[in-house]
């Protein structure tokens, strides 16, 4: 598992195994800032969200101005500033899933929580965010949760996937 800082250790590293895979990245783009969306999955992949040391690591490894790994990762929704719940449910709030239930899935996810949008529940089980069109309007509405797709989302079927969690 890779290094996260904490205030004793300072460095953060990607793995050994990390190392290879940003090598293997670098070896594959004309240049340095043509990987820096890979590389960011990548470091999300080893240290589970992206801080600020994280960044500065990236900006390091990539020969690139903090600023612009600031930039790509605060405009990109999938990369998480701040640690995660263990489920990540991010709810597509563009034109097709509004109009087919989004809002109403993401109160249902509110109330049912007990979080607001961006926030974890105090367990750090959940967290819930509202996302951009996730390229899947033709089965709106969408939730993302983690890696997988959950398409034409109703309340009902939310609420059996949250007890399923649970
Ligand atoms: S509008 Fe929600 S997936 Fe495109």
């Amino acid at each position: 598992m890779a290094k996260q800082a904490t205030e004793t250790e300072k460095a953060v590293e990607f793995s050994e195994a990390g190392q290879k895979e940003l090598q293997a990245l670098l070896a594959r783009y004309p240049d340095k800032r043509a990987a820096l969306l890979m590389v960011l999955h990548l470091a999300q992949r080893e240290f589970g969200w992206i801080s600020q040391d994280v960044m500065k690591y990236i900006a390091e490894q990539l020969e690139l101005p903090y600023g612009d790994v600031y930039d790509a990762v605060s405009f990109y929704t999938m990369f998480h500033t701040r640690p995660p719940g263990k489920y990540h449910l991010q709810v597509c709030h563009t034109l097709s899933c509004a109009l087919r239930g989004a809002h109403q899935i993401c109160q249902h996810i509110e109330e049912k929580l007990g979080i607001k949008e961006g926030e974890v529940t105090p367990d750090g089980k959940f967290s819930f965010v509202k996302v951009e069109c996730l390229g899947s309007c033709g089965t709106a509405p969408v939730v993302q949760i983690n890696e997988d797709y959950h398409e034409n989302m109703t309340v009902e079927k939310l609420e059996q996937f949250l007890k399923t969690l649970k």
